[in-house]
């Protein structure tokens, strides 16, 4: 018998709630299937999709990494095959690794018979994470294997809230056809902020959340501002102001780098709206000769 999970593409950070906020996308992803083996040892029997640069050792491989740690907590030698087919490309920002990791967990939680709840699996995930880039964040691992926009209150313990999808959003994907590292990213950010700086996120955070639960369009717009990760990051994503300064004329709620880029995403209040910023996407990137993919 063999089990296959989907699970999607994600938008980490969504501008104000860096390493605490997420949203799944609707529709892409990766794809995860795995079987019981005679070997007692998990294998990762093949990869497509990913243009053959993902590795197939256990140890480095985020689904294996993630069924490992999953197999640790129950304590039995199990041996599974894993097959992954990615739908996401590396290095976008639309959490990837996170994807794999998350289908990877789904898979293997239904082929045991569901001895953990879907919120038992994040921190799994994150360990696949924290191997995937030094860092073992939730907010691409939580929303890919809940769904939704999701809040990772605490790590220490880790404290996961679901937040409610306001009526009638859109997200538009635009990805810039450079790769960058989480790793990378991550680096070049600041590791002290200011007193004003943290006062100014936390409003938007606290009002975005706030925009979410009374479905309040303006107040979500208002609130997505980064001072944290954006300043320093953008600097390494042509075309995001730009981007930026495109969409303010259509009525979007507003655009922010998806997780560690370069993805950017944008947010609309309605279909028509968020097809229109891909246009204007396309224009942008056109303009500075860079090629995009536009979801
Ligand atoms: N919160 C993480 C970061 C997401 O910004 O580095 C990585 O996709």
């Amino acid at each position: 018998r063999s089990i296959t999970a989907f699970a999607p593409a994600t938008v980490a950070n969504v501008s104000c709630g860096f390493d605490i906020l997420g949203f799944a996308i609707d529709g892409m992803g990766d794809k995860v299937t795995v079987s019981f083996n005679e070997q007692k040892k998990l294998c990762v029997t093949g990869i497509t999709g990913d243009g053959g640069k993902l590795p197939l050792e256990v140890e480095k491989n985020t689904c294996s990494v993630a069924i490992q740690a999953l197999l640790d907590q129950m304590g039995t030698p199990i041996g599974i095959d894993i097959y992954l087919e990615k739908g996401l490309a590396l290095g976008s920002g639309m959490g990837s690794s996170a994807a794999s990791a998350a289908a990877a967990l789904v898979a293997t939680n239904t082929l045991l018979g569901n001895p953990f709840t879907k919120e038992e699996l994040v921190p799994f995930a994150m360990e696949a994470e924290r191997i995937a880039c030094g860092s073992a964040h939730a907010d691409n691992v939580a929303p890919s294997i809940l769904g939704g926009f999701v809040l990772i209150r605490g790590y220490e313990p880790l404290d996961i809230v679901k937040l409610p999808v306001p009526k009638g959003i859109y997200c538009t994907l635009v990805h810039p056809h450079i790769e960058l590292k989480t790793s990378d990213s991550r680096s070049v950010l600041r590791k002290q902020i200011s007193l004003k700086e943290s006062t100014v996120q936390s409003g938007n955070i606290a009002g975005f959340i706030a925009g979410l639960y009374t479905n309040d369009f303006g107040l979500i717009s208002r609130s997505l501002k980064d001072v944290i990760a954006e300043p320093s990051r953008a600097l390494l994503i042509p075309g995001f102001y730009e981007l930026r300064d495109a969409i303010k004329s259509i009525g979007a709620l507003g655009s922010g780098i998806s997780g560690s880029g370069p993805t950017i995403f944008v947010l609309s209040p309605n279909g028509e709206i968020a097809l229109e910023a891909g246009e204007k996407a396309k224009d942008v990137f056109h303009k500075i000769g860079l090629g995009a993919d536009v979801y």
